[in-house]
């Protein structure tokens, strides 16, 4: 039912990642039916890997574009998105609408809001390289939304502090922490939490869980990553390794090319949240080019080689969890072997350090929006359009 005193708040996403933090979000803003008029809008940028969050977390969209083609291109998505999202902002007419990180639906999403003077908020806002090529096309993605939002909900200090250096203004920024530690302690403390591991290890082998998939990886710079790989289980007979495959192909062709059939090395598809995060805890050393594990392992004390050469999320290699290696294979090599052969240099790393937030980061965000709501008022979205 059409309640005028509600919120109306469209929250959208598209990629694994955006599922797996928009979640705790979404099922927030549910608590409250009698404030919230809350929807769900997939654009469906990833399917399979969206579908299985959707299930874990239980949440029905609303909207559903399916816009995923095979080995879309940049321009695909972008202006998928953006033609998709103009249908349902204007059917829906949201006060406020949500986006979260740094993929093509964030951007465009933000730009389609924009057109239609629709506030926009972003959660996890103010991440930066200030590289713009590095990671590509994000960096410029959460610039051009940040540049759009209305609300940014700051993960980190460090988050808050490059908003204002853009021009934000401090009464906009929420410092909220960040909901992928939401999603994770949701996750390892649900109630009937299945604790079996997804695939069969042997218990006396040490396990390196690898992850790759950033687009300027693609290349020599995966080859190189996918030999260093190859010749660490090859040279250390007490090691295997498990890595779930993203599904976009310029990645599988070239993991599958180098890896595929090895011993010790078990390829298999990207899993489902709750089995993947069972992994990270079984895991001994995780490498990896992606932004969220980065993010999470941390709070499970995992050491992280990150398969780049710069990040955006520089706290926990502040913090000495996290180790910024590059898609190089000498450092892979050397790193790797440091921490399976020096217990010193291994301990180091693997401390417990959290710096990205408490669990209750979409709490702060759900009453971040009740504060936006009193100040705008009950005709928020007339008197912005
Ligand atoms: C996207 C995001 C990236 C994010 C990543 C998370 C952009 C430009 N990139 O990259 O920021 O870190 O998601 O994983 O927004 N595919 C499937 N099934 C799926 C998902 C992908 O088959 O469920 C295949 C398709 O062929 C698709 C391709 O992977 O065309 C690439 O997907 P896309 O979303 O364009 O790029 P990602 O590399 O996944
Ligand atoms: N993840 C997952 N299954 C997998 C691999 C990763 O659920 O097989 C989760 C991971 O825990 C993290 C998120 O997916 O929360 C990261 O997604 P990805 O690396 O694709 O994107 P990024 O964070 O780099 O944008």
């Amino acid at each position: 039912m059409s309640n005028p005193s509600r919120l109306k708040v469209l929250t959208v996403f598209g990629t694994r990642p955006e599922a797996i933090k928009m979640a705790p979000v979404v099922n927030a803003l549910a608590k409250y039916p009698d404030e919230f008029d809350s929807k769900v809008c997939v654009t469906a940028q990833h399917r399979q890997m969206l579908d299985q969050v959707l299930d874990l977390f239980r949440i029905k969209p609303d909207y559903d574009l399916n816009l995923m083609r095979p080995n879309q291109t940049l321009f695909e998505i972008t202006t998928d998105v953006l033609m998709g999202m103009k249908t349902v902002l204007e059917k829906e007419q949201p006060d406020v609408v949500l986006v979260h990180g740094d993929t093509t639906t964030t951007m465009a999403t933000s730009l389609a809001a924009f057109y239609m003077k629709i506030p926009v908020g972003h959660v996890e806002a103010g991440l930066r390289t200030w590289d713009k090529y590095y990671p590509f096309p994000e960096e410029i993605n959460r610039v051009v939304t940040d540049g759009i939002a209305e609300l940014y909900f700051a993960p980190t200090e460090g988050s808050k502090e490059n908003l204002l250096r853009t021009g934000a203004k401090p009464e906009q920024i929420i410092l909220t922490g960040n909901t992928v530690i939401d999603a994770l302690f949701y996750t390892l403390h649900k109630p009937d939490r299945n604790g079996h591991l997804p695939i069969t290890l042997d218990d006396a082998k040490r396990l390196i869980l690898v992850t790759v998939h950033r687009r300027e990886n693609f290349g020599e710079p995966m080859l190189e990553i996918c030999r260093a790989l190859k010749e660490l289980v090859e040279k250390n007979p007490d090691v295997e390794m498990v890595i779930p495959v993203h599904m976009n192909p310029n990645v599988r062709e070239t993991v599958y090319g180098i890896l595929g059939g090895l011993p010790r090395v078990h390829l298999i598809d990207p899993l489902d949240y709750e089995p993947f995060c069972r992994l990270m805890e079984r895991a001994n050393i995780i490498l990896t080019d992606s932004g969220g594990i980065q993010e999470e392992a941390p709070s499970l004390s995992k050491p992280v080689l990150v398969l780049r050469d710069e990040t955006e999320r520089p706290e926990a290699v502040h913090m000495g969890t996290v180790k910024l290696i590059g898609p190089h294979y000498d450092k892979i090599m050397a790193e790797t072997n440091l921490l399976l052969n020096n217990p010193d240099a291994y301990q180091a790393m693997a401390k417990a350090a959290n710096p990205y937030g408490d669990g209750h980061a979409s709490e702060r965000i759900v009453q971040a929006l009740r504060d936006f709501k009193a100040k705008k008022g009950p005709v928020a979205a007339a008197s912005t359009r």
